[in-house]
Order: C-alpha cells, then sequence, then structure tokens
C-alpha cells in the first residue's frame, strides 16, 4: 500500500531470491526496481482436491520474503512478478545513485557482479563503525578506503596504526598499472608515517600533554596524592620559576625543587623516563604534527613502539590534541583500527579512560567541529559506547557472535534486520555497507589494495608441505 515494501512468495525449489539481492516487480504496468531484505521458509496448508490417497489438505513448505522498492516513483500497487534484477539492471540503478561528490569506488557489489561499489565521500562526515571478526579482512579493507580518500578527496587523515599495517601507506603496490601507480603516489606524497624510527621520529614533549594526562602517567591520583598532584599542577602553571623543567620529564629529576626532584624520582622508578617516546628538545613532537595541515595523512605507527604503556600515551596525546584544538575547524578523519583497545568501554588503566573519554567527546560533538571518527573493532561489545553509538555508517565484515550480532541490530537499527544475518557467512572481504556514505544497505565485496600492506599475517611456512 505505500508503494515501497512489498511482500513475496516463491517456491523454495530453484529459489532465485536472497536477502540483500536486487529485484525487478513487474505489475503488468511497468517494472520497479527492488531489494529483498528477508527470506525464510514457511509452512502453510494447502487444499487439495481430488487426489486419491491424499488428504483434503496437505502442509507445504515454500520461500516467503519481504523487500522494498527502491525507485523514485512509489506508486502503490497489489500485485507483481518478481525476479532477480539482472547485473546490468543493478548497474543502471546504481549509476544512478552515484554521489554528487567523489565516489570512493572500494569494490563492487556482492549481489550484482561487475557493478561498482561506491562510498559517497561525503558521508565521511558522519562517524563510521567498522567491525568484524578476525582475519575477516577489517584491515585490509579499511586500507582499501583510506587510499580511495587519498585519492579522491581533501580529507585529512589521522591514522592511529597499532600494527603497523599503514607504514606503507604512500607506496603504490608494483602491480599496479602506470597511469594508476603514479596517481596514487601523486597524492599520497604528502603521507608522513611517524613511528620509533621514522624521520622525523615518533617523540613528544611531556610539556604538550594535558595535566591530566601527565598526572596518569606519573600514577598520581588527585585525592590519594593530594600533595605530590598539587606539586605537579603548581610546577606546570609556572614553568621556570621553580627550577627549570623545560621541555621535558627527565629535568624533573634533576631539578634544585624538592618537590620537582621528589616527581622526578617516581617517573624513575616507574621506568617511564626510560620510554623511547619523549622528546628531548631535539626533536619535533607529534602534537605537532597532529595539527601540521600539510601533513595530507599522517600514520602514528603505535606498533613500532615498545611498551603498551607508550602505546596508550600516544593514542591518548593524539586524540586529546585534536580535541584540544577543535576550535581551528580544520576537517580530520581520525582513523582508529583496534578501537577496543584505544576507546575501550571499559578502561584499565588512567591514560586509557582518558583516551576513551575523549573518543566519546569527539564521537559525541566532533562533527560540528569537522572531526569525524572511522573506528574499526572485532569486539563491538568492548568499545566505549559513545563512540559506537553515535556512528552513522556501518561497514560490517565476517561476524559469528550472535551476541554482538544481536548487539549491532540494536544499535544500527537503519540497517535491515535481516541483512546483518548474512555477516555470518561472509567470506574474508566481504562486508554489508549501510549508513550516509551508501545509497542502500547492501553488500560489498572489497577490491584490492593500491598501496603495500604493512604488517600482514605472519607465513605459515613452519606448517610445512605435502
Ligand atoms: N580483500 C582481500 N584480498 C586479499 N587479501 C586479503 C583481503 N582481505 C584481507 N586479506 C588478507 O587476510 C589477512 C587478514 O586480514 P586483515 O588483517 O585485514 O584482518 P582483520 O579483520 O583486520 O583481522 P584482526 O581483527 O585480527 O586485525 C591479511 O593477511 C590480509 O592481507
Ligand atoms: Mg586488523
Amino acid at each position: 500500500m505505500d508503494g515501497r515494501s512489498f511482500e513475496f512468495q516463491s517456491s523454495l525449489h530453484g529459489l532465485t531470491l536472497q536477502a540483500g539481492g536486487y529485484v525487478i516487480l513487474d505489475d503488468g504496468q511497468g517494472e520497479r526496481f527492488g531489494q529483498v531484505l528477508k527470506v525464510e521458509a514457511v509452512s502453510e496448508r494447502a487444499a487439495v482436491h481430488n487426489v486419491p490417497g491424499l488428504a483434503s489438505d496437505v502442509l507445504i513448505r515454500l520461500a516467503h520474503g519481504e523487500g522494498i522498492v527502491l525507485d523514485r516513483d512509489q506508486r502503490p500497487f497489489h500485485q507483481a512478478q518478481v525476479r532477480p534484477a539482472t547485473d546490468e539492471e543493478a548497474g543502471a540503478w546504481f549509476a544512478r545513485q552515484r554521489p554528487h561528490r567523489a565516489a570512493l569506488t572500494v569494490g563492487e557489489l556482492l549481489l550484482a557482479h561487475g557493478v561498482p561499489a561506491n562510498l559517497d565521500a561525503g558521508g565521511f562526515n558522519r562517524h563510521t563503525f567498522m567491525c568484524g571478526q578476525s582475519g575477516s579482512g577489517k584491515t585490509y579493507s579499511l586500507g582499501v578506503v583510506l587510499e580511495q580518500l587519498i585519492l579522491k578527496t581533501k580529507l585529512r587523515l589521522v591514522i592511529l596504526d597499532p600494527n603497523s599495517d599503514y607504514v606503507h601507506l604512500a607506496d603504490s603496490r608494483p602491480a599496479l598499472d602506470a597511469d594508476t601507480g603514479a596517481a596514487y603516489r601523486d597524492a599520497a606524497a604528502k603521507v608522513q608515517v611517524w613511528g620509533h624510527e621514522s624521520d622525523p621520529p615518533l617523540r613528544l614533549r611531556f610539556m604538550d600533554l594535558d595535566p591530566a594526562a601527565q598526572a596518569a602517567i606519573l600514577g598520581l591520583d588527585p585525592l590519594a596524592d593530594r600533595f605530590e598532584y598539587a606539586a605537579l599542577m603548581d610546577l606546570l602553571r609556572h614553568p621556570g620559576e621553580r627550577g627549570e623543567i623545560g621541555t621535558g620529564i627527565h629535568e624533573l629529576a634533576q631539578s634544585e625543587d624538592p618537590e620537582a626532584r621528589a616527581l622526578g624520582l617516581r617517573a624513575a622508578n616507574l621506568g617511564v623516563l626510560d620510554w623511547s617516546v619523549w622528546s628531548r628538545g631535539q626533536s619535533r613532537s607529534l602534537t605537532d604534527a597532529v595539527l601540521d595541515d600539510s601533513i595530507r595523512a599522517l600514520v602514528v605507527d603505535l606498533g613500532s613502539l615498545g611498551t603498551a604503556e607508550e602505546q596508550r600515551l600516544i593514542a591518548q596525546a593524539t586524540l586529546s590534541t585534536l580535541w584540544r584544538h577543535r576550535h581551528r575547524r580544520e576537517p580530520v578523519l581520525v582513523v582508529i583500527d583496534e578501537a577496543h583497545n584505544v576507546c575501550p568501554r571499559e578502561p584499565a588503566d588512567a591514560v586509557t579512560r582518558l583516551a576513551a573519554n575523549t573518543a566519546a567527546l569527539i564521537a559525541a560533538e566532533g562533527r560540528k567541529f569537522g572531526l569525524y571518527l572511522l573506528v574499526s573493532t572485532q569486539r563491538p561489545q568492548k568499545v566505549n559506547e559513545e563512540v559506537l553509538t553515535q556512528c552513522d555508517n556501518l561497514l560490517l565484515m565476517r561476524m559469528n557472535s550472535e551476541s554482538d550480532l544481536a548487539y549491532l541490530r540494536e544499535v544500527f537499527s537503519f540497517v535491515p534486520q535481516g541483512l546483518i544475518h548474512r555477516a555470518t557467512a561472509f567470506d574474508q572481504g566481504q562486508s554489508l555497507a549501510g549508513g550516509k556514505f551508501f545509497p542502500q544497505p547492501g553488500f560489498i565485496r572489497f577490491g584490492r589494495r593500491l598501496s603495500e600492506e604493512g604488517g600482514a599475517d605472519i607465513a605459515t611456512e613452519w606448517a610445512g608441505s605435502a
């Protein structure tokens, strides 16, 4: 009656209709393009007339389904024949939906062979959630999205890279044809990777951290350690007046000031002074790079750092720098792979708690300052809830856990329920896409990367061969 939703039934024998598939409905007066959202087998009683040996009614099994009409013209209709759309018919509909903004071709439609899967670049002014179980292809496919953003848009990227997966983001694959390779290398020329041994190296000034983060890495609680905490705050408020603490944490230990020296001792005992991330004055601080608009994409190579504490601190410093300077209103896509570690729902330490809180602030209010999130995880229920629930775009890859899927159904209610179920049967690289960046929730298959992969899976030569 609404000209949009329809129900159908069909024989289970040779069933050609599947959830997510595209169909043509023909009511004798014209054709409509639509999509199947759900198919299930049902039992129905059917009357039997004059068949010797059979009762007057039998139970038969048939396919029952639901779908929606995707054409703009949505006149009500009563009855129509339904058949799968050809790849050309699906391609024609998607060609008409081509975004006005740049089209990010990330692969092709899973159920319409050869039809490009185009994400609307403009849709990245919303937060995006990507999830799938380990090995489903998140990191690889996220790379495909990042490459397209680099190639087709001017959006700045700041990428928290926990496993050094994107350290070759600027290097095009040798197998690419010459034109594509050159175009990509050109676009990626201003990608910078900051890692432990990069040039410039990934370093941070103690003085560039939030006071809360400074206290957290020294293990200071504002109440339990009130004297030391107050001394730290006082030192930070009046740098130079009570013995020079300059830019670094190492100066604390050498200070003339007994309170500063006590803080330095604390840092030394905690092992904080041994971290490699401290800038000793000579090198640029990561916080400058995070705000440097001439760096088109900044890969923060957390995987190169020696300790989990340093990784947490660098992630926190990156997020809080972006948030503190939000009034610049410079659009940035903040990419967080393994988001359940960077902004978990239940942080296990003080620095991660600060990072998770900042991520939640960016999720809730970042959009109006041009701060957009793209977070990826295998554990949706372990990610900060505010971060997850503020996402308007979804990329769902293979996911077996029923409890995770039930949770996603609840959070991403704009995606038809029947489509989410298919995630249990996805192969690597297959995904459900839905939200502001895709015309209609549906299935896609990610294409090949343009750049070299970084820390790929460990080779399995140890397994031997026959
Ligand atoms: N579309 C693809 N084409 C070719 N190889 C792929 C594709 N997707 C993933 N791979 C390969 O499969 C492996 C696992 O993929 P990936 O690292 O992206 O999984 P993941 O979902 O990020 O897993 P985890 O949650 O453990 O980080 C990688 O070695 C990657 O190179
Ligand atoms: Mg991964």
